[in-house]
């Protein structure tokens, strides 16, 4: 047995690593603790998901599944209903554990020097790349949170990047990135990955690109319109030939049987679904409309199931989000992670009566000053 005491056992973590950190969403259990609250009186607006859940048939779906059975690691039946939804074909379909796997599987297969985002942007890109020991060259957005297509091509070229990761709409600014920029973007020497994690709450897509340029991959996830962000799946549409890698160096069983079952019952009740998802939709305008009475708020439009806004005035954004906490709403702050969003905050859309209590807790709040 080696003499080493406990603290020197971390000379065996790569250096890289000895920060890296995500920080990901609390439980709601936690915050009900912490706030005093039993957890069905919380409003859960901090993560972006489908406040309906499934509906009952993509549940029973789930029911059937063969647990002790294990996936099918080349994912026919999952890759021939994506291919059929998104119009391509099972060749170009990846799919993963969540499209955070997908992220994480690109970055694996091109090995980059760097890698390029558009900051404020979601915090998974810059994460997996530190992971991957990669340089993450985070471009600053425009005022108006467009990408700066110019830097953006720039900061590729000075740096010698492979992967552009680029939302649309992103997280948590909700602009989305016209095909035009995506076209500018796909001249480069780089994989241009357009994440349209919530392009179900938008008429944009990039598909229409889609081979038109090789270097194009379209990720997508079922975490937010099917409701299924606890199961863990998206996809990738990408060169088949791209696909062929990916489907190669995944996890082979990266995909778990009640996800497949779930993904593949979603598809099929995909209308059922959009019903919620259009629900969602009028939350977000409606939430959206209704801050514009508050003199030191300043709502971001946004094309996604989300709203970021901008706390003005005296208030801080943190007070905000605390003091909203304390009444049971949970959003999202998230000072300087991803980019400067000291003085933001990001409220999910939810059902209309959870935009109800966020405009009454945000009376009182402005009352209590
Ligand atoms: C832009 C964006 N991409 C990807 C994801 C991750 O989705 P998934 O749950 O499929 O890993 C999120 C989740 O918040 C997101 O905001």
């Amino acid at each position: 047995m080696s003499s080493n005491n406990v603290s020197d056992i971390t000379r065996f973590v790569a250096p890289h690593l000895a920060k890296a950190t995500y920080k990901g969403v609390e439980t709601v259990e936690a915050i009900a603790k912490e706030v005093g609250l039993p957890v069905e009186k919380l409003v859960k607006l901090n993560a972006n998901e489908n406040v309906y859940g499934a509906p009952q048939q993509v549940l029973d779906a789930i029911t059937k599944v063969q647990h002790h059975v294990y996936p099918d690691p080349s994912q026919v039946k999952l890759r021939k209903a994506v291919a059929g939804l998104m119009g391509v074909t099972p060749e170009n379909v990846c799919c993963g554990a969540g499209s955070d796997d997908l992220l994480d599987i690109i970055i694996r297969m091109v090995n980059p020097k760097a890698i390029v985002t558009s900051t404020p942007t979601f915090g998974m890109y810059s994460f997996l790349g530190s992971v991957a020991n990669v340089d993450v060259i985070n471009v600053p957005r425009n005022d108006d949170f467009t990408v700066d297509v110019d830097a953006v091509r720039q900061a590729i070229r000075d740096n010698g990047a492979k992967i552009a990761f680029l939302a649309s709409p992103n997280n948590p600014t909700g602009t989305l990135l016209p095909n035009a920029d995506v076209e500018t973007l796909a001249q480069e020497d780089c994989l241009i990955i357009v994440d349209e994690a919530y392009a179900d709450f938008c008429d944009e897509t990039a598909m229409s690109l889609f081979g038109k340029h090789d270097n194009l991959i379209i990720c997508r996830t079922m975490s937010k319109w099917a409701g299924l962000a606890g199961l863990r799946l998206g996809f990738a549409v990408a060169h088949k030939d791209l696909v062929s890698v990916m489907m190669a160096i995944k996890q082979p069983y990266n995909v778990n049987t009640a996800a497949e079952a779930a993904g593949l019952a979603a598809i099929e009740h995909r209308e059922a679904i959009m019903v919620t998802v259009r629900a969602m939709r009028q939350e977000r305008d409606r939430l959206f409309n209704e801050l514009k009475q508050f003199s030191w708020l300043r709502p971001i439009p946004s094309s996604a199931n989300f709203t970021l806004i901008e706390v003005t005035g005296d208030r801080s954004a943190h007070d905000v989000y605390m003091a909203l906490r304390k009444r049971g709403i949970i959003i999202r702050f998230f000072g300087s992670q991803g980019g400067n969003l000291n003085n933001f905050i990001r409220i999910s859309a939810g059902k209309p009566e959870h935009t109800d209590a966020v405009l009454a807790a945000l009376k009182a709040i402005e009352q209590d000053a």
